[in-house]
């Protein structure tokens, strides 16, 4: 009997794919969708930049662990998670002791091309408020990524997105949770 899947938990560095894959695997599977980013934006009522500029990230860090407190009491429902937010011992746990941990895989350098347009990503961007170069933020990436990795690693499922379309991805995540779990619609 495949064991039931309440919760699916997305990890993986900052331009993973997380929330926008996320989102359409739970349009896909009926499930619904937390974005746990925007979460903490909505109860702080400002955007994570200025979270992290005006109280510094250990304060976000503790809103990010009540919120994923908070969002992990729903059933049925795929979480994109924060990149940093397995770090906390106690976040990777409660995700894996509450649902499905799926680390989104991808290279430094696929990763570099998708995060090098944004301004959003307030670790990523600057160092002490300094905005660094191309080959500053490349080597940054490579630094956490190396960091991360293991505690990434420690995921349920591992699965790796580089060479594949947004849409490949969603295929190919679900066919995997559809062939080793049950998706169950059914509240228990
Ligand atoms: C962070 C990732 C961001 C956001 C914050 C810190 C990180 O989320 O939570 O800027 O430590 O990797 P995304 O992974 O959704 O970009």
């Amino acid at each position: 009997m495949p064991q039931k899947i309440s919760r699916i938990y997305l990890t993986g560095f900052m331009g993973s794919g997380k929330s926008s894959l996320g989102c359409i695997l739970a349009n896909t599977i009926g499930y619904g969708f937390y974005d746990l980013d925007k979460e903490i934006e909505n109860s702080a009522n400002k955007k994570i930049t200025d979270i992290f500029k005006d109280s510094g990230e250990s304060y976000f860090r503790d809103l990010e662990a009540e919120t994923l407190v908070k969002v992990s009491k729903s059933s049925h429902i795929v979480v994109a998670l924060g990149g940093g937010a397995v770090l906390r011992k106690s976040n990777l746990d409660l995700t894996k002791s509450t649902g499905k941990l799926v680390y989104l895989r991808s290279s430094a350098s696929e990763l570099y091309n998708r995060l090098k347009f944004k301004t959003d990503r307030p670790l990523f961007q600057t160092v002490d408020n300094v905005i660094i170069s191309e080959e500053e933020a490349l080597n940054k990436i490579k630094l956490m990524m190396a960091e991360r990795e293991p505690i990434y690693n420690q995921a349920d499922i591992v699965f790796d997105t580089d060479n594949k379309t947004l849409g490949m991805s969603v295929d190919s995540l679900k066919n995997y949770l559809e062939k080793h779990f049950e998706i169950s619609y059914e509240k228990n």
